[in-house]
């Protein structure tokens, strides 16, 4: 049998998991489905690992990234295992906001806090992007600080990353008032929502995704201790669940020492991405 002949034959065996099927294919052949139609008799030599791969997916539902043990983010390929959550394309968009504001707000250089940094995908994105900030880097969990440490090796940007075992702010004590600006993905999903999601999801930690009874404990948390930490002028840039943006605006307003709070969409069009300026 013939790559493209296995592919077709899955793709009609499960055509709600089609686009399932394309990423797994792409990342273990590094071909396009285009390329896959016109490929002929090539590329058998992926199919055994593809197999493999596959019948462990339809079996367990474990998500693909795990189990190839990597994602693509922005225009890394980041490592990634169970015990640390899969970053989101989505999330791109959060260092996207977070640069262009750095940029207007003059805050390109200093001392940057990613909280909740998981495999490192949003501090990665910003070293690569800002060459003169030092990010410290944050999770309760020493998994994710592992991967969050791996990745930083391998795409060199681990001398400018330095990494804290540790409740949010909580290592971060000897930065009173000097950050330059918090960056943070948190867990922000309620509670009680946590079994409706796919089964793909039950697999990555809960750790990673349970935001408690309304989804707001963490965003909550960040800010109203944020300012204790951010030097005047800092931007304080969060992602949300869709739907939540006006809750934490609502909380960044009675705070009361916010301002330039702003809302961004991701690529589907959803609110996802709440920015402020710390007043001082
Ligand atoms: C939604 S994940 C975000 C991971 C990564 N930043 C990303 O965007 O892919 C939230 C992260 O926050 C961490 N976390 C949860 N509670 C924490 C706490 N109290 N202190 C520090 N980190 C925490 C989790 O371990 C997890 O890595």
């Amino acid at each position: 049998m013939t790559l493209r002949e296995w592919w077709q034959q899955q793709r009609q065996r499960a055509p709600e998991l089609a686009a399932e099927l394309d990423w797994l294919v792409r990342q273990v052949t590094g071909w396009d489905t285009l390329t896959l139609r016109w490929a002929g008799a090539t590329g058998a030599e992926f199919l055994p690992q593809l197999q493999t791969l596959w019948h462990t997916y339809i079996q367990t539902r474990q998500p693909l990234q795990y189990l190839v043990g990597t994602t693509p983010w922005r225009d890394m390929d980041l490592q990634v295992a169970p015990g640390v959550l899969i970053p989101r394309p989505e999330t791109e968009r959060l260092v996207d906001v977070a640069v262009h504001w750095a940029k207007g707000w003059g805050l390109t250089t200093g001392h940057w806090v990613d909280l909740g940094i998981g495999s490192g995908a949003i501090a990665l994105g910003l070293l690569r992007e800002l060459p003169d900030i030092y990010v410290h880097g944050v999770d309760c969990s020493s998994t994710a600080l592992q991967i969050a440490k791996n990745n930083a090796i391998t795409l060199k940007l681990n001398t400018r990353l330095t990494l804290y075992q540790g409740d949010w702010f909580t290592p971060l004590e000897h930065r009173r008032g000097r950050l330059q600006a918090m960056v943070s993905n948190p867990p922000y999903i309620p509670t009680d929502l946590l079994p409706t999601l796919a089964p793909e999801v039950q697999y990555e930690p809960r750790l990673a995704l349970d935001g408690g009874e309304n989804g707001l404990v963490s965003l909550q948390y960040l800010v109203q201790t944020a300012p204790g930490y951010l030097a005047p002028g800092g931007l304080w840039c969060v992602e949300t669940m869709s739907g939540q943006t006006q809750a934490v605006v609502a909380l960044l307003q009675q705070q009361g020492g916010y301002q330039n709070i702003q809302v961004y969409r991701d690529w589907g069009g959803h609110d996802r991405i709440v920015v402020a300026r710390w007043g001082g």
